[in-house]
């Protein structure tokens, strides 16, 4: 190394460490991470539960049936720890779920429009589960599928490789998703993926979160913060129209803390709230502060850092309490919202936004942080 690379070497980890917006995200610290059966799928495939703990009691469970997040302890303000993810008590309830409490979801995450798309002059046809379209990677996308799993000290690595074909979409994927939680109350996911055909990619994990603790009422109080100034307007079947629109000035305008449910009476549609991508202020790629989310009453605080363009706010607008979860609960309309942290919807019909197109020889990267804090 020369010396003007030293120097750009070092003012760069100086500006990185005293960054406010950057996450530390070394992730080499030991915690707690064991593993226990949880319960065996219809054609016989064991599956686990694997639970994190950090020093500080964080914990945080996860299974290989849909490489999920089922449960999420964090105290409050005053040390008192609740669940803050929607989920079930039991694999039974992950087999048939819905509503994708906590999966990770894909191939494509999101709507593609008439499930269709062309692709090096090739039309592909996909599932339409959704209405007209076709939502998170089809009828049996990776939210129901058994990953592999293999745990360290730091966290878990599933992978799973879908074929060539598998709900429509082409080339052989082989994807890993690999949960890291560190002792700054961090649950970190890594996604990865490499393919053998040109395909389209969006990954990304879709928790329902309430902050004062899972099933205890809605979430229209919680204070939210995006780091957005625009927004994907979408059609009444929600897929992006192509336009990206200012939020400023607009019941989409989460720029400065506000709450949830403050501007629902505005919103309008059927079932009405949000469910809309926003476009990130930040877009090249780097770990950058996306939401920030306050529950007033507790103080629990969750914070979401990304490398992607884009973020889903939905706040459990289908959920009509017909879904009995942990506990027997029920969840309603509002009691959870979701931040999933993706490309687009629908990109690979949108030539304006980013590409989610992945070819041979190429490696998605996608990392998104969650950040647990009370005040
Ligand atoms: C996403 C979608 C919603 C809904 C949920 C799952 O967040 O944007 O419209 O389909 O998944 O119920």
């Amino acid at each position: 190394m020369n010396r003007i690379q030293w120097w750009i070497c070092h003012v760069l980890a100086a500006a990185v460490l005293s960054c406010p917006a950057c996450v530390s995200v070394t992730g080499d610290e030991q915690i707690s991470v064991s593993r226990a059966a949880y319960g065996k799928t219809p054609e016989g495939e064991m599956i686990d539960v694997y639970s994190l703990v950090n020093k500080n009691g964080i914990k945080v469970n996860l299974i290989n049936f849909g490489a999920l997040v089922s449960e999420i302890h964090v105290p409050d303000r005053n040390g008192k720890f609740a669940d803050i993810v929607q989920g079930f008590d039991s694999l039974e309830g992950y087999l048939e779920n819905p509503s994708y409490f906590g999966c990770t979801t894909g191939r494509c995450a999101n709507r593609i429009a008439k499930g269709k798309f062309t692709l090096d002059g090739r039309e592909y046809t996909l599932a339409t589960n959704n209405g007209p379209n076709h939502l998170h990677g089809g009828i049996k996308g990776l939210n129901k599928r058994v990953w592999k799993a293999e745990s360290d000290a730091t966290g878990v690595r599933f992978s799973y490789t879908s074929p060539h074909g598998e709900e429509g979409y082409p080339g052989t994927l082989s994807m890993t998703v690999v949960y890291t939680l560190t002792n700054r109350n961090e649950l970190r996911i890594d996604y990865t993926a490499t393919t053998d055909r040109a395909t389209p990619v969006n990954l990304t994990n879709h928790s329902y979160f309430n902050l004062a603790g899972e099933g205890t009422g809605t979430i229209l109080d919680h204070q939210l913060m995006l780091a957005a100034d625009h927004y994907t307007p979408v059609d009444d079947t929600l897929i992006p129209t192509g336009e990206i629109s200012p939020v400023k000035g607009t019941v989409m305008d989460f720029t400065v803390p506000t709450a949830i449910g403050a501007r629902f009476g505005r919103l309008g549609g059927d079932p009405g709230g949000y469910d809309h991508n926003y476009v990130l202020n930040s877009r090249d790629g780097t770990l950058a502060l996306a939401a920030r989310v306050k529950d007033p009453k507790s103080g629990r605080v969750l914070e979401i850092y990304t490398t992607q363009p884009g973020i889903q706010l939905y706040t459990g607008n289908f959920l009509d309490g017909s879904i009995k979860g942990k506990g027997g609960k029920p969840y309603h309309k509002n009691f959870a919202f979701c931040l999933e942290t993706q490309h687009f919807p629908d990109s690979v019909n949108q030539p304006a936004f980013p590409s989610v197109i992945l070819r041979p020889g190429e490696s998605y990267e996608q990392t998104t942080v969650h950040r647990f804090l009370a005040e």
